[in-house]
């Protein structure tokens, strides 16, 4: 533990937190399914820059190293109501840089509110300037593209890959996890499980990684919201090798990947029942907004877990709400149907 923060401590950071993240008890909830549940809050800080969450961890590291190599454009992409371009988009503003991204429509999404609001709002208000593309495919080919016709008119971009997830990126959240353990027993719970969205991966790896270290017992379960565990296990564990490599400690390249993928369906970015039920509950029982797109899901599967004793014993759980609640206001309609 003590030499992978000397390592990670060798990499440059932005500190776009301004501070540790709460954890706090759910004592509504933890009363409403009977077991005890606590929530780390990466969907804020004390900077709180545009409605925060977690991709700002990763962009400590990729703004950093953007600014050493002296660009002055983020170039990304995402989906039409990505959290992750929302959050690039802010930091590019308040670090004075210029964002340029590559959006796409997942299937069934063409919704005028995907288009107008939620994070899709925020992007313009932000000042990000916006190409659109049928898919995600090749995306890397996209970027790269994006990229030259930056730098024809001058500039000087810097790619930051989908969901922030490269091994600099995953550095965030190997911070993340090492605050997590020290908070963790700080406040003397034994935790039994910590139970986190895994999308492009990142945080999910970082997560695995650094507790594999600092809180080796306590079961760390990845609900997938895009893809089946194969595919999403390659995805986490091949950025594990990576970002083990990167940082000279390949020994931490290959923490245990627990997935689960029974809650993503219908697809990505689309709602699902006991993901809209999940928001509502905890919106009902605690005041706090989840999203349907990644932490709703997620909250169903944490709930799933408890209630089919999914969960390897019956210690308290930690839920990390990575943030999304912009989308709320675009997916409106599903989640208050008018007569809910
Ligand atoms: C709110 C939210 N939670 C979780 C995730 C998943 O994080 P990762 O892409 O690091 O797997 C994302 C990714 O966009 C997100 O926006």
């Amino acid at each position: 533990m003590a030499l992978l923060e000397e390592r990670l401590s060798a990499f440059p950071r932005v500190d776009l937190l301004g501070g540790v993240t709460p954890i706090q008890q759910l004592v509504g909830l933890s009363e409403a399914v009977g077991r005890e549940i606590f929530v780390k809050r990466d969907d804020t800080a004390p900077l709180a820059l545009a409605f925060g969450g977690n991709k700002l961890r990763k962009l400590e590291y990729l703004a950093a190293d953007a600014l050493r190599m002296g660009a002055d454009t983020l170039v990304t992409a995402g989906a039409i109501q990505s959290n992750h371009v929302r959050q690039t988009a802010a930091i590019a503003a308040h670090l004075g840089m210029r964002c340029e991204a590559v959006l796409t429509v997942p299937p069934g999404l063409a919704k005028i509110d995907h288009f107008a609001s939620g994070n899709r709002f925020l992007m313009n208000l932000l000042g990000v300037s916006c190409e659109f593309s049928q898919s995600l495919d090749s995306i890397d080919v996209q970027l790269e593209g994006l990229a030259a016709r930056v730098k024809s008119v001058g500039r000087r971009p810097y790619v930051v890959p989908v969901g922030g997830s490269s091994p600099v990126g995953v550095m965030g959240y190997l911070r993340g996890g090492i605050e997590l353990g020290k908070q963790v027993a700080a406040m003397g719970i034994d935790l039994s499980a910590i139970v986190l969205a895994s999308g492009s991966g990142g945080t999910h790896c970082g997560i695995a990684m650094s507790l594999a270290q600092c809180l080796p017992s306590t079961q760390v379960v990845g609900i997938t919201v895009s893809c089946g565990v194969q595919e999403q296990a390659r995805k986490v564990s091949d950025l594990a090798v990576r970002t083990g490599g990167l940082l000279g400690m390949s020994e931490l390249g290959a923490p245990r990947i627990e997935l689960w993928d029974d809650y993503f369906a219908p697809g990505y970015g689309q709602c699902s029942a006991d993901g809209i039920e999940a928001v509502r509950l905890v919106a009902r029982t605690e005041g706090m907004l989840l999203d349907p797109v990644y932490t709703g899901k997620a909250m169903a599967g944490l709930l799933d877990g408890i209630e089919r004793a999914r969960f390897s014993n019956d210690g308290p759980i930690l839920f990390l709400h990575t943030g999304g609640a912009p989308a709320l206001f675009a997916y409106q309609g599903d989640i208050l149907p008018a007569a809910a």
